[in-house]
């Protein structure tokens, strides 16, 4: 190779090589590129290999532009591997990046079950009016969920169709209390009048669940005994509790009714505190609802636990802590209660 073809092809392998150089988009591409312009088998080398064999002056012109070449193309290829290790690093930094810039996952703080706040509400009202809570086994005999309460061996409500036996070796009389009533007994057979007790607690009946019916669910009772109360001191006593409860203009009404352990007995009924009494959904159009049962305490109730029916009277109510909030909160279907659906119990959040 003569010294003007050497020139030319290190002309062309400078213009060749920055070409290259520049195209590669990787850092192999690179090294590709580099080989190919710079490795033993590139024209490059020939030229450098050919130096020996020129004479001296073109030796030395050859010489100095090959080392300028190959100083052009090293310094290419640096700035270029520079270059893409930057692409590299910056692409890793992405991959690993952590997005800081969103609200931190915050733990919801619990808060009292609906039933549980209704609950509490009802016990407020009572005990402000000198009412004291007394709480009793949800495992019950015979006898303080049934005889002592002045219901028949007879009566419907204790076949196994509604009321939940429990299967113990040698004793036929336990069950599942099927009304907080059971309380009125255990607490007269311990104190004597005055009596003035609420019972909340959990109940239990042989029924299949639908949306007005489960079998367990939850009642306050409530019992008064002492000398001379009368219906007058019933009435007044559910009237200031629908009040407090549900709002000042709510009014009351009593509808006649039976249960074994009460005479007279009655259904308290309140004016509907949604429409008013017009008639909406909540009230199912009646403009009423019917809240709870109460009477005046049987006088055979006030005998079974030693009490004179002829020197004292007394009163009692029971009410559905769920018939109590459904209206109260609009909840449709009793069984929500009970489903421990996050998105329904969230609803209540801040009110206990
Ligand atoms: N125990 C009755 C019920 O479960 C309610 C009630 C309580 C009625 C006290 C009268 C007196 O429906």
């Amino acid at each position: 190779m003569g010294p003007e073809e050497a020139l030319r092809t290190l002309n062309e392998e400078l213009t060749r090589g920055h070409r290259l150089i520049a195209a590669a988009v990787t850092l192999e591409a690179l090294d590709e590129a580099e080989t190919a312009v710079l490795g033993r088998r590139a024209p490059f080398s020939s030229v450098q290999r050919g130096l020996g064999g020129l004479d001296e002056e073109a030796r030395r012109r050859v010489g100095r532009r090959t080392n300028e070449v190959r100083e052009a193309l090293r310094a290419a290829v640096s700035d270029r591997r520079r270059a893409l290790e930057g692409e590299r690093d910056a692409r890793a930094l992405e991959g690993d990046r952590i997005d800081v810039t969103l609200p931190g996952r915050r733990l919801r703080p619990g808060s009292l079950h609906p039933l549980t706040v209704t609950m509490h509400r009802i016990v407020d009202i009572f005990t402000r009016m000198g009412y004291r809570v007394v709480e009793g086994p949800e495992i019950e005999t015979e006898w303080y969920n049934f005889d002592a309460l002045n219901i028949p061996p007879d009566h419907p409500a204790r076949s196994e169709k509604d009321t939940i036996y429990l299967d113990v070796p040698g004793r036929t009389d336990l069950l599942l209390r099927t009304e907080t009533s059971a309380m009125q007994i255990r607490t007269m057979e311990r104190v004597a009048p005055p009596v003035f007790v609420i019972s909340p607690g959990r109940v239990f009946r042989q029924e299949t669940a639908d949306p007005s019916h489960s079998p367990v669910f939850h009642q306050v009772e409530a019992l008064a005994v002492d000398e001379g109360l009368t219906f007058a001191d019933l009435k007044g006593t559910l009237e200031a509790f629908a009040r407090a409860m549900y709002g000042p203009e709510v009014r009351v009404r009593f509808h006649p009714d039976f249960f074994p352990f009460v005479e007279p007995g009655a259904q308290l009924g309140i004016s509907c505190f949604v429409c008013g009494g017009r008639g909406c959904r909540t009230c199912k159009g009646e403009g009423w609802i019917e809240l709870l049962g109460c009477g005046m305490v049987h006088p055979n109730v006030l005998k079974n636990v030693g009490y004179d029916p002829e020197r004292y009277t007394g009163f009692a109510f029971g009410m559905g802590i769920e018939r109590v909030a459904m209206p109260l909160y609009g909840v449709p279907d009793l069984r929500l209660f009970y489903e421990g659906d996050i998105r329904f119990l969230r609803q209540f959040q801040g009110l206990g």
